[in-house]
């Protein structure tokens, strides 16, 4: 009884006290509070090659962006069952190759709906569009996290179906039961990421990933930071692209893109996803090299094209000045580094030798070690991918940050500081460094968001 009667008595002192400081302090300065400054719309510098292509490759680079570009139909076998009819529609912010677009961008960004939505309809089609799916939202895949028998599942489910559309004639599978699954907390989600600079992730050698694991290892250990890499389960090398690492390259991410987003069988994935026959209106695989013509950039077929485009797309180019200023911008880089940020998100690798000399030997600024690491119960998504757990994740690579509207694999936040919180949670090898941030003060903050912003 008496310890509560001195608990209490110290509580309102300690508000009268506090209370009596603010008004103080409030009197003399105004407090700062730091803000992210939002998508950066100036100095795009995205979109293009990479510098120091021969003619030959730039060609490549040019015929791969047309076909990312081009909408497909049934008679070039989008479906049964897809997401989207371009890879460009879902990789568009702030350009071609990029990510999900928004509505709601300044000026100098091209704002644009979730192109999801219309898609439903489109030609006829009658799918319903999910709830997690809407115009100013990000674009979205959906993954079921178990099977009805209650085994794992993890698999993408194809939002629409064909059914309906006037290029389907005769097609009557029926979309999935997304409000089921739903009321089940059976589904997760992902987002596009960018495809900048991917032709430099690409060519960093294992060895570069595995000796920048080990460095810093008595800080990373203060800190509980450890993460390993996505070894791929048949011949060992380090899978890099994906959420969780879970892709080896680009022409296999370009396979299973064709067919998972867009129902498009090709020469890695050769069986169509659903078989119902009366909605194939191509040959099966429907996109394949073509042997009977002359030129190389005629002959490859549509995924070799995308993995060109993708692999020759210049890395995103940082602003020095915007937002903030360049010393804003330069002091949030040694902030960034000094509470830890970095021992994640590595801001150098190098690639090693390659064919292509744009890609030979160059440093790749791209702000992520290529590991997976555990983000903990609030970021889990109970799908396994390879050596990747249900709540590790790759390291998200930060450039191209600052025009980025949608962040984390679901798209959950469109505000830095929002992101960065939900680095925190039971199990995070983020919540230490997370901490650290949230010790900083406001000024030092805004340096930290001025410079992802100007990524
Ligand atoms: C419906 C939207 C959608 C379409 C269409 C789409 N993608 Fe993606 N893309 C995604 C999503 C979502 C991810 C992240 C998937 C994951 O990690 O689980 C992604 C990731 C990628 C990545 C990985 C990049 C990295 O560094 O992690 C590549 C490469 C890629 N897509 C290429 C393509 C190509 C090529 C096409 C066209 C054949 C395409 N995508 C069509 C949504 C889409
Ligand atoms: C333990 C490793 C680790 C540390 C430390 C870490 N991050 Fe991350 N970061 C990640 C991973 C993994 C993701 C992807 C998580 C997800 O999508 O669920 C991520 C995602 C992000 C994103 C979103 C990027 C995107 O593509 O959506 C931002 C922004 C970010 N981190 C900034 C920071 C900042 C700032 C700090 C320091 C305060 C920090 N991170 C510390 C591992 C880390």
């Amino acid at each position: 009884m008496r310890t509560r009667t001195i608990c209490l008595l110290v509580g309102v002192i300690a508000v009268l006290l506090l209370g009596g400081s603010r008004v103080m302090s409030q009197s003399v300065t105004t407090t700062f509070v730091a803000r992210d400054p939002g998508v950066r719309c100036s100095d795009l510098g995205a979109g293009g090659p990479i510098t120091g292509l021969t003619s030959d490759q730039t060609g490549f680079f040019d015929a791969g962006k047309d076909e990312f570009l081009e909408p497909e139909n049934a008679a070039d076998g989008l479906g049964p069952r897809f997401n989207l009819n371009s890879c460009a529609g879902c990789h568009t912010q702030p350009a071609t190759g990029g990510t999900s677009p928004a509505p709601f961008l300044g000026p100098g960004c091209t704002p644009a709906d979730n192109p999801q939505v219309a898609m439903a309809t489109l030609r006829g089609a009658n799918n319903v569009v999910p709830p997690f799916i809407t115009a100013d939202g990000p674009i979205r895949e959906a993954r079921f996290k178990l099977n009805a028998d209650g085994t794992r599942d993890g698999g993408v489910h194809a939002l629409y179906v064909i059914s309906g559309r006037d290029d389907a004639p005769g097609c009557a599978i029926l979309q999935e039961d997304f409000q089921a699954q739903l009321k089940k907390n059976n589904v997760i989600f992902r987002i596009p990421t960018p495809t900048f600079g991917a032709g430099l992730i690409e060519q960093i050698p294992d060895a570069v990933i595995v000796a920048n694991q080990g460095a810093n290892a008595s800080a990373k250990s203060a800190l509980g930071i450890t993460g390993h890499p996505n070894r791929n389960g048949n011949d060992g090398t380090i899978a890099r692209f994906g959420w969780k690492a879970q892709n080896k390259s680009l022409l296999l991410f370009s396979g299973e893109a064709y067919n998972v987003e867009m129902g498009i069988t090709n020469e890695l994935f050769q069986t169509e996803r659903d078989e119902t026959a009366s909605c194939q209106f191509a040959t099966v695989p429907n996109n394949v090299t073509a042997t009977n013509l002359a030129t190389g950039v005629e002959t490859i077929s549509g995924i070799e094209k995308f993995a060109f485009f993708m692999r020759f797309l210049a890395p995103p180019t940082p602003s020095a000045t915007v937002p903030g200023g360049a010393n804003s911008i330069s002091h949030g880089l040694q902030v960034f580094q000094s509470v830890g940020c970095a021992l994640c998100h590595t801001p150098t690798l190098q690639t090693g030798n390659s064919t292509v000399a744009a890609l030979a030997n160059q440093n790749v600024k791209l702000f992520s070690d290529l590991l997976v690491h555990k983000m903990g119960s609030g970021l889990t998504d109970n799908v396994i991918q390879g050596q990747a757990g249900g709540d590790e994740f790759r390291t998200a690579p930060l450039w191209g940050a600052g025009q980025r509207v949608f962040f984390l694999h679901d798209g959950r936040a469109t505000n830095l500081l929002a992101a960065i919180q939900a680095h925190k949670s039971a199990g995070s090898e983020a919540s230490a460094v997370v901490d650290g941030f949230n010790r900083l003060s406001e000024p030092n903050k805004q340096d930290v968001l001025n410079f992802l912003r100007a990524l």
